[in-house]
């Protein structure tokens, strides 16, 4: 064979072999190699776009103007471009087994690329029979260049909307642009819902349009990624390919939320990478509907909203309003209760006049919630609202006791051997608002756990081995406490318990 046959046959026997392994990859699991040559997609698909469209200029002016001497070029052009079309369409093939492409935008956007790839090479193909205007072949022509040229714009787009989501391109764009597109402001819809319906639901007005928008564009019954469907409580109790997504009563246990609070770069991270992660409000009131109980039925008014999420709807700042605790009827402790915990080993005093409210701690270092003050612990439970642990060798079996104090507002544990695993103890505290971990050996496992602390202003991780992206994801979690790293001395300063 002549070399120039070798040349000719080369594309060829390239594009077959990346056809071939690509049969031969499962796109439920796609080996690296496949996304790093998928990568190139982006890359690649550019240069026939330009190509084509510069082909068509200048086809449209050698037209207008006469200009034979652009015949070549434009042929040449228009090869160039198929070519590249090509080379895009097969790094495209390998790009959509990545996971997170919306599988509508994707179908179609496929379908044009190879539309396209097709397209050029037709035009190239007629281009070579130089019809002269009025003839079959000059009309063909042109019709091709028109259909490629609409199948570029679309399926670009289309790329560009994977890409980026569909938003992007209106997302900054004037009111007036958006509602002559008939777009309404980028506001949340369920906030509006919210202040002209009395009798909303919870699931239906609150947690159904918070996934229509963030997450059914991936998981509903046509598209199933992870083999779960949210766009019905049916497909929500089903759950997906690991199995059920929502423990009823418990956000800390359930997937949905879990993967919500995951860091956005982490892969599990829901919704997937390159879409703006959940807000705290949505977030809230997500986790909130599950500690409910998950109800696909119940009204607004049927359940206690957490403080957050009154919040949310009154859809306030922290105003000077009785908040937190201050704002519950909670009655005193019995003062037998109080000399209780007293005999036990405790120190305990009242937050305030004509408060209900207790501190409390240890009052020896060494013997720091023994059972006797667990179960002294038990009998003002309702009342302790500040608890210092803190250079005390409390052991983490005793922190259990965390969970039934529901109304726990500051936690001291700096300087003990807290684990990472006793933190889910502090999971359900809905008012703790400062929790104080310097010199403890937590890290970045408990920040599912601190994630979900509601009211947190305050979290002291000085000295813990929480890593700085652990610090980050915890941050954006919630995005208005003080996470101090450093600075302070985490004192006692406020603690003014005395031991009786
Ligand atoms: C852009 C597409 C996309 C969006 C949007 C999206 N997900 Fe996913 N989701 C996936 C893919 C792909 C998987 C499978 C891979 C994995 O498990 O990480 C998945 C898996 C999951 C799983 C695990 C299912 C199982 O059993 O394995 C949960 C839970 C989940 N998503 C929840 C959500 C929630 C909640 C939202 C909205 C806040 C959301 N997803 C938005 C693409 C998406």
């Amino acid at each position: 064979m002549k070399k120039s046959t070798y040349w000719r046959i080369a594309p060829f026997v390239i594009v077959g072999l990346a056809l071939l392994f690509r049969i031969f990859i499962n796109p439920a699991d796609p080996p690296n190699a496949a996304l790093f040559i998928g990568r190139f997609h982006s890359m690649i698909v550019h240069f026939p776009i330009g190509l084509l469209l510069l082909a068509v200029l200048l086809e449209v002016l050698a037209r207008a103007f006469r200009i034979e001497r652009f015949s070549s070029t434009i042929k040449l052009l228009l090869l160039a471009g198929a070519a590249g079309a090509v080379a895009a369409v097969l790094a495209g093939l390998y790009l959509e087994m990545a996971p997170g492409y919306e599988a509508d935008t994707l179908f179609w956007h496929k379908r044009l690329g190879i539309g396209i790839a097709i397209l050029s090479f037709i035009a190239y193909g007629v281009r070579l029979l130089d019809g002269q205007p009025g003839t079959t072949v000059y009309r063909v022509y042109a019709g091709v260049l028109v259909v490629l040229c609409s199948f570029l714009m679309v399926g670009g787009h289309l790329g560009s909307v994977l890409t980026h989501g569909s938003g992007y391109m209106t997302r900054y764009m004037p009111q007036t642009f958006r509602s002559m597109l008939g777009l309404g402001s980028p506001a949340q819809g369920w906030a509006v819902r919210m202040a002209t319906a009395e009798d909303a639901e919870v699931y239906s007005d609150l947690v159904q349009p918070i996934l229509d928008s963030r997450c059914i564009s991936c998981h509903n019954a046509g598209q199933q990624r992870g083999q779960l469907a949210l766009d019905t409580p049916e497909g929500i109790e089903k759950g997906g390919g690991d199995g059920p997504v929502l423990v009823a009563g418990r956000s800390s246990e359930s997937e949905i939320m879990r993967r919500i609070l995951l860091p956005p770069d982490h892969e599990g991270h829901m919704p997937p990478e390159g879409k703006d992660p959940l807000t705290v409000a949505e977030a809230a009131l997500i986790r909130w509907w599950i500690d409910e109980g998950a109800s696909f039925d119940q009204k607004v008014a049927e359940v206690t909203p957490s403080p957050l999420v009154e919040q949310i709807f009154a859809g306030l700042e922290l105003s000077e309003r009785e908040t937190g605790i201050f704002a519950l009827e909670i009655a005193a402790a019995d003062s037998t209760a109080i000399q209780a915990a007293r005999a036990a080993g405790m120190a305990v005093t009242s937050l305030g006049e004509n408060e209900p409210f207790l501190q409390v701690r240890c009052a020896s270092a060494s013997d720091c919630l023994n059972v006797e003050q667990v179960a002294a612990l038990g009998l003002i439970a309702s009342q302790v609202a500040w608890l210092n642990l803190g250079r005390t060798e409390v052991a983490d079996s005793a922190l259990a006791v965390l969970a039934t104090l529901p109304h726990l507002t500051r936690l001291h544990l700096e300087s003990t051997s807290v684990s990472d695993e006793a933190l889910v103890h502090l999971s359900e505290l809905q008012y703790l608002e400062y929790l104080n971990l310097y010199d403890t050996s937590v890290s970045d496992s408990s920040v599912q756990y601190l994630s979900m602390l509601p009211s947190l202003q305050s979290l002291f991780l000085w000295e813990t081995d929480v890593t700085s992206e652990g610090v980050e994801s915890l941050q954006r979690a919630l995005p208005d406490a003080e996470i101090v790293l450093g600075w302070t001395l985490p004192s006692v300063d406020e603690d003014t318990t005395s031991a009786p």
